[in-house]
């Protein structure tokens, strides 16, 4: 197979889908891979070392596209990139689909088969959101930490406190892969936390790992109201996997925060958990923005700022499936391991993960049907 790799184009993507040890295995089994120059450059890879691995380096993101019989990239294609679609072609990177109608319709229309990192799934874990969520879930706070500081907007709160004056509240919500994270540097940092989800199962989890550092809280709209009205600042982590964000922080909540707080919505690339921030995602060059009072952080590509570790975790955890769609083509990948198969969202003029067909109002079209 033929494996394109393109540079990021998203605004600040500073992340390559594959290291050139990745590149190397996909040589090693005998496919072709093209990376555009450049691609990996501010991950710290040289088009040297991609060239080392095997790849051959193309000067064009249209000639890397057109050459493909797979795109291997890291976040969802952006408009400018849409041209670049035709029938067949498989797109393997995050796509984020049920927060993004127009990019949905032409994957639909060209026939595109693409699959989406987010929505592999092994039981209830998401193998391939995981690394990304273990780096967002850490910066989330490190940047929280940040905007709450008064040159950056924010009310002028260290997170630790110091002796005699108290540690700042860090409220978050949701206690999966990025939560747990943001909880361990919030903890780390000397903050007091609250935790909150639905699932009391994930509750009791980061119970144990925390004990008496943290307080966790069954998450509905009555404990969020109140915990959101004393935080200093609140990482918003939830997820329904595949479907677009429930807002869960309502503005009248926001309204009741002290000013100067700060609210990281790291749920922002599945739409926004909060009413404020969503369909209102903020881009590293532009990160925040100012309501009532309140600092909002919605940062879609968050791992994006700290390219070298992410670049590097995701790789590591694509390539695996990446090779072995190269190896077998698409359907027998997904035989072969199964959990490939809920990453498939779209393929031959279908929507074919339920999550995005019902929120976009597509008719669903099950993979097994197309896989046989
Ligand atoms: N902005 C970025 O750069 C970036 C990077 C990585 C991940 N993400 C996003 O972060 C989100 C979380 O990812 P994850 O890997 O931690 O997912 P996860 O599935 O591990 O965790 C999500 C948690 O949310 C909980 N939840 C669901 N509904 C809830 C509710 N009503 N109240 C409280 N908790 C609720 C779930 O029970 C689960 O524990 C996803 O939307 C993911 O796409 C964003």
């Amino acid at each position: 197979m033929v494996i394109g790799v393109p540079k990021e184009i998203k605004d600040q993507e500073s992340r390559v889908s594959c290291t050139p040890a990745s590149v190397n295995q996909f040589v090693h089994e005998g496919h072709t891979v093209y990376v555009e120059t450049k691609a990996g450059l501010e991950s710290g890879f040289t088009d040297e070392q991609y060239r080392d691995a095997g790849a051959t380096i193309l000067e064009k993101a249209e000639d890397v596209w057109a050459k493909a019989d797979m795109i291997y990239k890291v976040k969802e294609p952006i408009a400018s990139e849409y041209k670049y679609f035709r029938e067949d072609l498989i797109i393997y990177t995050y796509l984020h689909l049920a927060a993004d109608a127009p990019l949905t319709k032409e994957l639909v229309d060209k026939k595109c088969v693409g699959i989406a990192f987010e929505t592999v799934q092994v039981g209830r874990a998401l193998p391939l959101l995981k690394p990304m969520s273990e780096v967002a879930g850490r910066m989330a706070v490190q940047e929280g930490a940040k905007y709450l500081t008064k040159p950056q907007g924010g009310k002028g709160v260290l997170l630790q406190g110091v002796p005699g004056v108290p540690p700042a509240h860090v409220v978050i919500l949701g206690a999966g892969v990025v939560g747990t994270a943001a909880t361990r540097i919030a903890v780390g940092m000397g903050a007091r936390v609250t935790v909150l989800d639905v699932n009391i199962d994930r509750l009791g989890e980061v119970a144990d790992i925390f004990l008496d550092k943290i307080e966790t809280l069954y998450s509905n709209n009555f404990n969020i109201a109140k915990v959101v009205k004393d935080a200093d600042l609140v990482v918003s982590t939830i997820l329904i996997p595949g479907h677009k964000a429930p807002q869960l922080i309502s503005e009248e909540m926001v309204k009741t925060m002290e000013p100067g707080s700060v609210i990281v919505d790291v749920a922002i690339d599945q739409g926004g958990s909060t009413d404020l921030t969503a369909g209102r995602p903020t881009t590293h060059s532009n990160p925040v923005f100012v309501e009532h009072g309140v600092v909002h952080y919605a940062v879609a590509n968050i791992p994006g700022a700290v390219a070298k570790t992410a670049t590097q975790a995701l790789s590591n955890a694509t390539t695996r499936y990446g090779v072995a769609i190269a190896n077998m083509g698409w359907k027998a990948a997904c035989k072969r391991f199964p959990e490939l198969a809920p990453g498939v969202n779209t393929a031959e003029g279908y929507v074919t993960y339920a999550p995005v067909a019902e929120d976009l109002g597509y008719e669903l079209k099950k993979v097994e049907d197309l896989i046989g």
